[in-house]
């Protein structure tokens, strides 16, 4: 098919509101047109001018098993020409989707019973504080409501995963946050440390100030801790060391349930299959969506523990059905999806491939990027990393924030055939490719992305001398 780009473009900027788009500038077409995505192949994508991009970011850290996999389109189709659709409310369930449940409940990490679906990792987070509220009015302490989340974590964009995500441009203008969500301190060393703090120093700080909150809160009145087993879009940071070990102490001592948002760190992105095997995490309830269908089709899930899942069993006879659902939970074809992703996964080993590929790109990262003036830390595991510009290295001060330095690095990756995230919180560069990335498109990315941070840090000395 060839795509009319002029008229596409035009019915798009008449019609489409676009998610984090400056609304006036693509309105008035300063932003120029809007990039139509036509077809995608392994890690590549193309639109529909013709133009080829490697994508660096595999979409939104979501096409793990990379573009173009007909195994996934085949499995989509004959479900959609078997059964298009039926729900799952009254027990009511289907082949697809009963046998994606089981082979979740044994790959997930820690002692987990049943998965309630939805379609996307905001409402998966929305369910899971649900579930922590039932839980607890289950088990007679209707107090205990609370949610602590992070700075800078990054949960979802509904009116109460958008008020668990800890930065404040997503809550700013849209009244969030809502009340009953209280943040406590991120989990990066090379911001939050103080002079000579050492990783474990510094884990232990942040655990002593969690545990403090929770003391200043009341023990009874603090449900849950929800968190990213490693930092994503508030800047794909990995955890410093022996943070989860301090951390999961301080809940279990207070009672508090663990969430595991495993949105992007689910299905191998770290080097294992979930985050929590990755750092020894034993969560109450996990959040998974993106990797789980590779984005073919929305799908998410959350994922309930043993120990949850049996207080509210014993409570049906009082409280009845389990009145919580979404017409689309456990979709067949979503679930037919996953299915065959997930062979896609298993069969070819993603979690091993992002573990040695990751390896070789984390290095190849740090041997580019780490000692150039402008970057202050190089960071990452498996593959997703990140590499943070900075003004002052020794200073450690940040660039004003109208040089707009991590988005011009981004630009001039893209101008090269590269999509490298400008992340939103600070001048950050970001990376997840697909996990089927292979060390070869890896020196591809790497040499792209020096091209470019090259480029910007020339213009900068340049304005710096004119100025
Ligand atoms: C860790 C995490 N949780 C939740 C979400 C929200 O997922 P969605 O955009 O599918 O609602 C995201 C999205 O990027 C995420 O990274």
């Amino acid at each position: 098919m060839t795509i009319n780009v002029a008229k596409i473009s035009k019915l798009d900027r008449a019609s489409v509101l676009h998610p984090f788009t400056q609304l006036a500038d693509f309105a008035s077409g300063k932003l120029g047109d809007p990039i139509i995505v036509e077809t995608g192949k392994g890690i590549r994508i193309q639109d529909a001018t013709g133009k080829e991009l490697i994508d660096g970011f595999a979409g939104l850290y979501c096409v793990n098993i990379g573009y173009g996999r007909t195994e996934v389109a085949e499995a989509i189709s004959r479900q959609a020409y078997r059964l298009a659709y039926y729900h799952t409310y009254a027990a009511h369930t289907t082949d697809e989707l009963a046998i994606l449940s089981d082979r979740l409940v044994r790959m997930a990490p820690g002692k987990m019973s049943k998965i309630f679906y939805g379609m996307s990792g905001s409402d998966a987070n929305e369910t899971n504080v649900k579930l922590v509220w039932y839980y607890n009015n289950l088990r007679g302490k209707p107090k205990k409501k609370k949610i602590i989340s992070r700075m800078r974590g990054y949960h979802g964009c509904s009116v109460v995963s958008g008020s668990l995500t800890g930065m404040s441009f997503y809550h700013d203008h849209m009244d969030l946050p809502v009340s009953g969500i209280i943040h406590t301190g991120a989990p990066h060393h090379y911001w939050g440390a103080e002079a000579g703090e050492s990783e474990l120093a510094f884990s232990a700080r942040r655990a002593t100030e969690l545990d403090e909150l929770i003391q200043r809160e009341g023990a009874d009145t603090v449900g849950a801790f929800i968190a990213e087993p490693v930092l994503g879009t508030g800047g794909i940071t990995p955890p410093p060391e022996g943070y989860w070990s301090a951390i999961q102490e301080v809940l279990k001592k207070h009672d508090v349930l663990l969430i595991a948002d495993e949105v992007i760190t689910g299905f191998g992105r770290t080097g294992s299959m979930f985050g929590c095997h990755h750092y020894g995490i034993e969560p109450d309830l996990i959040t998974i969506a993106k990797g789980l269908t590779s984005a073919y089709f929305p799908l998410s899930g959350s994922i309930v523990s043993e120990k949850v899942y049996q207080v509210m069993e014993e409570g049906a006879a009082k409280v009845g059905a389990f009145s919580h659902g979404y017409t689309y939970s456990g979709h067949p074809i979503g679930a037919a999806a996953a299915n065959a992703v997930l062979d896609i996964v298993e069969k070819e080993n993603l979690p091993g491939n992002a573990r040695v590929v990751g390896d070789y790109f984390q290095k190849r990262l740090s041997a580019t990027f780490a000692q150039l003036p402008i970057v202050g830390e190089v960071r990452g595991v498996g593959l997703m990393g990140a590499i943070e510009f900075v003004a002052d290295r020794d200073r450690k001060t940040r660039f004003d924030a109208g040089l707009k330095v991590g988005a011009r690095v981004s630009k001039a990756a893209r101008d090269r055939g590269l999509i490298a995230r400008a992340m939103p919180h600070g001048d950050i560069l970001g990376f997840a490719p697909p996990l089927v990335t292979t060390k070869e498109e890896v020196d591809e990315i790497v040499s792209i992305a020096e091209a470019a941070v090259r480029e910007v840090m020339d213009e900068l000395s340049r304005e710096t001398a004119i100025a």
